[in-house]
């Protein structure tokens, strides 16, 4: 169930609609991508496996990196206190928000995505976690909402994640942290090579090194910091 905070928290005007344990302001827009590895965030089958197989799997193959291990970078890089307000962008089934939650106490946890199964997974998991579908590069919160936004494992699949980037630094409070986890080009080809081929073929998106950390500081974010992990960054900053 949706709590009244979380409906006082979107823009003036968003006018949601309840839907399987989430509040829903995108309605029949879909903003996910129509190549094969974004589809997937939308399909059935993905969202139950998601959690305990596919996404531990991918962190060992692809960052070499426990689930353990990535949630306590998470809380490392957010800093989240008793009481604060915490955004998860491209939550899943809510695999970190739950964490988030954990730490936040009675602050708000919101988890959004944009993929209906995946919002259906998370509220089934249970948590005091508020879930709403929306599109990253358009957030339904007013300027300065949130403590602590995490957007981890999901820019690479936005269609346009730069402006999602500008969205997730728009809703922090001044003093927030945000925490960002992207692919990252390592292999011989130049960064921009290897994204032709490997979002050409799946949708995933190779970010170059300095992508994230350039649009972070652009937008005049702080303490602007990069640590690279297997074919992963872990990308932090604080607005100031
Ligand atoms: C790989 S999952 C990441 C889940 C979780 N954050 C994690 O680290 O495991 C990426 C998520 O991004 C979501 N997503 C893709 N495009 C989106 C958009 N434009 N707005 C919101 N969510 C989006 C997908 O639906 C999917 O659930």
């Amino acid at each position: 169930m949706a709590s009244a905070a979380v409906r006082d928290l979107l823009q003036p005007g968003c006018r949601p609609v309840a839907a399987d344990g989430y509040l829903d302001v995108l309605g029949d827009t879909d903003p996910t991508g129509s190549r094969p590895g974004q589809r997937l965030m939308v399909s059935r089958a993905l969202p139950l496996i998601y959690e305990r197989l596919w996404r531990p799997l991918g962190g060992r193959l692809l960052i070499g990196a426990s689930t353990a291990d990535e949630r306590r970078i998470a809380l490392e890089l957010l800093e989240i206190s008793p009481g604060d307000a915490v955004l998860d962008v491209g939550c899943g089934p809510g695999n970190f928000s739950r964490a988030f939650a954990e730490a936040a106490g009675d602050g708000l946890v919101v988890g959004l995505d944009a993929s209906r199964t995946m919002l259906a997974q998370a509220a089934r998991e249970g948590g005091r976690v508020q879930y709403v579908r929306g599109d990253a590069g358009d957030l339904p919160f007013p300027d300065g909402s949130f403590d602590a936004v995490c957007c981890f494992a999901a820019l690479y699949l936005i269609e346009d994640p730069l402006r999602a980037v500008a969205e997730i630094v728009r809703v922090v409070a001044p003093g927030g942290r945000v925490a960002l986890l992207a692919s990252v080009s390592r292999g011989p080809l130049p960064a921009s090579a290897a994204d032709a081929v490997v979002r050409g073929l799946s949708g995933v998106r190779v970010f170059g090194r300095d992508d994230l950390t350039d649009a972070l500081r652009a937008h005049g974010l702080s303490d602007v910091r990069r640590r690279i992990a297997g074919f992963a960054q872990f990308v932090s900053a604080r607005r100031v």
